[in-house]
């Protein structure tokens, strides 16, 4: 069971440390070009490596994907399982060259309703790339923070039903250890593309103090130097964490 860490009000980092991105409009992208949808995606695939290489020199220590939520099984046959195809073949593709550059991959999420094969890819690659230290990949594939916080409850009602742990007990930390996101700190900054203004179920527990950053590039267009730009703006912004100013 990891820490719960939360962030701490008191000691706010100054770097956006920990980023996490709900990358949307691959399918825009694809069809404005009159292009099958799952073109979109799988250059949005390629844009990930590209972020991820970016980051340890922009100072993030932590970056978080949303990859798949757990709405998006509503959309067709096709596009789920060519969606599920494509993070296949990353994991395939990707094992390597995070393992050499030192990034630890991790998910989030309900791996459980998954296909087994793609289970199996992914506790390999965990497993993997644990001695990463120089970026911290966490992908959120069947995520809905809903969903998340259900099974967080459901866990934490079987110990005090079963006697292991007392209601009192039950504080924010216990709660967030009970979390996906146990082993992560809170995200300082999440970023939403393709101009969309909402988070759509992506970690509603762990944002609660974060900054939001809505851009109007369709993810697949999006790039280091867009990325560089809003995480040089995060550097002005002044996050109370409902304090005074300057106090
Ligand atoms: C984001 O792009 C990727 C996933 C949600 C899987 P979309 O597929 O949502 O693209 P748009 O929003 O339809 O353009
Ligand atoms: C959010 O995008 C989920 C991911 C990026 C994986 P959606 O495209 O699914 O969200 P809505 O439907 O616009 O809220
Ligand atoms: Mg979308």
């Amino acid at each position: 069971m990891g820490t719960g860490k939360t962030t701490d009000p008191k000691r706010p980092p100054r770097n956006a440390e920990h980023v996490a991105i709900i990358m949307d409009g691959n399918g825009r992208w694809a069809t404005s070009r009159g292009w099958p949808r799952l073109v979109g995606h799988r250059r949005g695939a390629e844009r990930v490596r590209e972020i991820v290489r970016a980051c340890p020199d922009l100072g993030i220590r932590w970056l978080t994907v949303y990859a798949f939520s757990t709405e998006n099984w509503k959309r067709s046959t096709e596009e789920v399982l060519g969606l599920m195809a494509i993070f296949a073949r990353y994991i395939e593709r990707e094992a390597d060259r995070l393992s050499i550059e030192g990034v630890r991959l991790r998910f989030i999420g309900d791996r459980t309703r998954l296909d087994p094969k793609l289970q199996k890819m992914m506790a390999g690659i965990e497993a993997r790339t644990m001695g990463g230290t120089r970026l911290n990949l966490t992908v959120a594939i069947n995520y809905g923070g809903r969903d998340e916080i259900a099974r967080a409850v459901r866990s934490i009602a079987r110990d005090v039903a079963e006697g292991r742990l007392a209601p009192e007990a039950v504080t924010e930390a216990v709660f967030a250890a009970r979390l996906d996101t146990a082993d992560l700190p809170d995200p300082d900054l999440v970023i939403r593309t393709s101009g969309e203004t909402r988070t759509s179920n992506f970690l509603p527990w762990q944002a609660a103090y974060a900054e939001y950053e809505f851009s109007p590039t369709l993810w697949p267009d999006f790039g280091a130097q867009e990325l560089a730009a809003i995480v040089g703006q995060f550097g002005n912004r002044e996050r109370r964490f409902g304090g005074v100013a300057g106090a």
